[in-house]
Parts: structure tokens; C-alpha cells; sequence
């Protein structure tokens, strides 16, 4: 198949790419190598001959003069969720704005469109009712789980905005054109080729602090660090793309929520067990008591509809999480320090 993936430089994206090549696809990316780091992923794809084309995905007469695809992977977004608060024109035009422009490509060659969207679509006072929040000085007990049928009612960052109202046009554009859809609504996400940088992702960051012995703080609901997220092995989410490309005759305009779920999870203080534990480093810790208020205490996915639908669930745990993007970010420590 014929496949485009945009922000096919980022994290998420050279990873779909190079798993998808290996599969015997034709990849291509494009990217505006705007993130820091894109430039190093843009090499590892020229290696295996993926092409990049370094276009602005808000630029629709651009976008529209490239070749035609199979499908296209919509990895691209300004993917922090604080930054989204203080950058909107960008926040909006990148992943707003771009998914609009692959519809209108994707209507003109009857594309497919696999949209990865996020966990931050549920509202936050929603997801924060979940938790009794007098009791996170306490560690929380993993039980409850976030579907695809949660409440999408309520404010849930601008990113998260971006992101469910995207998603809404990709439900109207295949009501209206006949566009074949999947939207995977995924929660945190980590692994090798995640640079371990503030906005990146919390998970590769405490590995690189531990690394780097530099000092981090528990940040918001108290500063205990009994935050709890999920955390899906960026391998994990490639194998469950593949099935979804094979099937996607059979299997289309669906949303799956997807994440590491009950078998990969962790709070802020274990994930620093963890990290003590395969670096042999310790740290510092500071404690912000104030939470932002785009903070949100306890995440898990239920993988229900997904695991029913193609027998896919996540195999790796959050040890080997940790494990794989601590050995990724070690041996590429020299690059790291060059391109940040
Ligand atoms: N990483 C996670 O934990 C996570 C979780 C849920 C959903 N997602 C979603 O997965 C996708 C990929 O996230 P990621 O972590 O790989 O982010 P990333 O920042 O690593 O990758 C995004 C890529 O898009 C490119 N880009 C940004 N703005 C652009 C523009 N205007 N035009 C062209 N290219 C542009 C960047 O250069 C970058 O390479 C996003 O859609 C994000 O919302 C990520």
C-alpha cells in the first residue's frame, strides 16, 4: 500500500514509518522538521530510502501537489499540551487546520485516513471526579477505566480540542464523501526515538533526568507524585496499526480508545522507582504543590473495543517501557546533546 505519514519525522510517526516499510509498504513522510530532533529521525528514514517532504501541513495549495496515497497517517500536531495554551495560531493551524487539508486531499483521491488522536479529547473536571483528590497523597488504586463512550462534554485543553474537533470532521467529511476512517484515541505514549525533553512526554524524561542526574520535581495535586497515567510501548501501538491496515476493508470508521491500559501503568513516584532501579541512578526531587489546571490525576484506557475487534492488545509492561527508551536514550546520548 501506498501510505503517507504525516509528522512522519516525529516520535510516533518515524516509528510508523520504519515499522511499516519493514512490512513492505511504500512509505512517505511529511514534515515541516519544526520539532527539535526531526532532523535526526529525517536521516534514519533517508537510510531506508523514505522520502520527507518538508511541507507545512497548514498549506493546502502544497499539501494538494503531492502524489496521491493509498492512506495517509495522521501523526502530525503540536503535540504539548501546556504549550497549547499560550501557542494556539499554531496549535490550531497544525492540527486543526492540517487535518482539514488531508480531508480535502483524501475526498479528491479517495484516500483512507488513520487519525491518531488522544486520551486529552475527555473533558478534565470529568476525568478529575474519578479520583477523590483528598486522597492522592495516598497511592490510588488502578480500577477505573476511560472507553470510547466517556463524556466528551466539558472543557479539555486546547490540544484536546484540536484533536475531538478534528475528529468531528473526519466523521462529517466520511458521512458526506464516502472517506474511510480509523481514529485511535491513544493515552501516553513512549519509547525509543522520544528524546527525553520536557514537552515530550513525561515517561523518556524521567529516564533521561536519571541518566543525566539532573534534578525534577513532582509537580501539582500536592507534590506527592501519585499521578497515575497509563503508558502504551510505542511498538505495541505499530502492531496494532499494521492489523488495522490489513483489515481496513472490513474494519473502518471506527474510534478505538487504545493505551497501555491495566497491563502498563504507573504513578509519578513508581516511575521513579523504576527509573533508580534500571539506571543505578538517584535524584533530586523537588515538590510544586500547584496543579495546572490542564492536569488531570489518573488515566487508564480501557482497551475493550479494540482487543474485541482485532484481537490486539498491548504486550509490553511499563518495565519494559522504561527499559527499551532507557537503552535507546542511553546509546544515543552524543546525538541528544547535538540536536537540543
Ligand atoms: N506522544 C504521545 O504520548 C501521544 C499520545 C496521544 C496522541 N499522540 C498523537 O500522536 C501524534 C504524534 O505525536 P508525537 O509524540 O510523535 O509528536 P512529535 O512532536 O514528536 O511529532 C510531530 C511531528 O510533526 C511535525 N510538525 C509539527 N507541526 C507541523 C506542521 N505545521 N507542518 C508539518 N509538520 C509539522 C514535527 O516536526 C514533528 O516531527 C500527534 O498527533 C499526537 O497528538 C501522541
Amino acid at each position: 500500500m501506498k501510505i503517507l505519514v504525516t509528522g512522519g519525522c516525529g516520535f510516533v510517526g518515524t516509528n510508523i514509518c520504519l515499522y511499516l516499510n519493514s512490512k513492505g509498504h511504500k512509505i512517505n513522510s511529511l514534515d515541516n522538521l519544526s520539532r527539535k530532533g526531526s532532523k535526526y529521525n529525517l536521516n534514519i528514514l533517508k537510510k531506508k530510502q523514505i522520502k520527507n517532504y518538508n511541507i507545512e501541513i497548514s498549506n493546502y495549495k502544497k499539501f494538494n501537489s503531492l502524489p496521491k496515497f493509498d492512506l495517509i497517517i495522521d501523526c502530525c500536531a503540536e503535540a504539548a499540551v501546556e504549550i497549547s495554551k499560550s501557542m494556539f495560531d499554531k496549535v490550531i493551524n497544525t492540527n486543526l487546520i492540517g487535518t482539514i487539508n488531508i480531508l480535502k486531499k483524501a475526498k479528491k483521491d479517495n484516500s483512507k485516513i488513520l487519525f491518531l488522536s488522544s486520551s486529552r479529547i475527555y473533558p478534565i473536571n470529568l476525568i478529575n471526579k474519578i479520583v477523590n483528590k483528598k486522597i492522592l497523597n495516598k497511592s490510588l488504586k488502578i480500577k477505573n477505566t476511560i472507553d470510547e463512550n466517556f463524556s466528551i462534554m466539558g472543557p479539555k485543553t486546547i490540544y484536546g480540542t484540536t484533536k475531538l474537533s478534528s475528529e468531528m470532521f473526519i466523521e462529517e467529511f466520511s458521512y458526506a464523501f464516502k472517506i474511510k476512517f480509523i481514529i485511535n484515541r491513544c493515552g501516553v505514549i513512549s519509547g525509543p526515538l522520544q528524546f527525553g525533553k520536557q514537552d515530550q512526554g513525561f515517561v523518556s524524561l524521567w529516564i533521561w533526568r536519571h541518566i543525566t542526574k539532573k534534578k525534577l520535581n513532582y509537580i501539582g495535586y500536592g507534590g506527592y507524585g501519585n499521578q497515575v497515567r497509563d503508558v502504551l510501548h510505542i511498538k505495541d501501538l505499530c502492531e496494532l496499526i499494521n492489523l488495522q491496515i490489513k483489515n481496513f476493508n472490513k474494519i473502518n470508521n471506527q474510534i478505538f480508545t487504545v493505551g497501555g491500559s491495566k497491563k502498563s501503568n504507573t504513578s509519578l513516584k513508581n516511575l521513579t522507582k523504576l527509573c533508580e532501579k534500571i539506571t543505578g541512578n538517584k535524584i533530586s526531587f523537588g515538590k510544586i504543590t500547584k496543579t495546572s489546571i490542564y492536569d488531570i490525576p489518573y488515566f487508564i484506557t480501557s482497551n475493550n473495543l479494540v482487543i474485541k475487534t482485532y484481537r490486539w492488545k498491548p504486550k509490553r509492561s511499563i518495565l519494559e517501557v522504561v527499559t527499551d527508551t532507557f537503552l535507546w536514550l542511553k546509546n544515543n546520548k552524543s546525538t541528544i546533546y547535538k540536536y537540543f
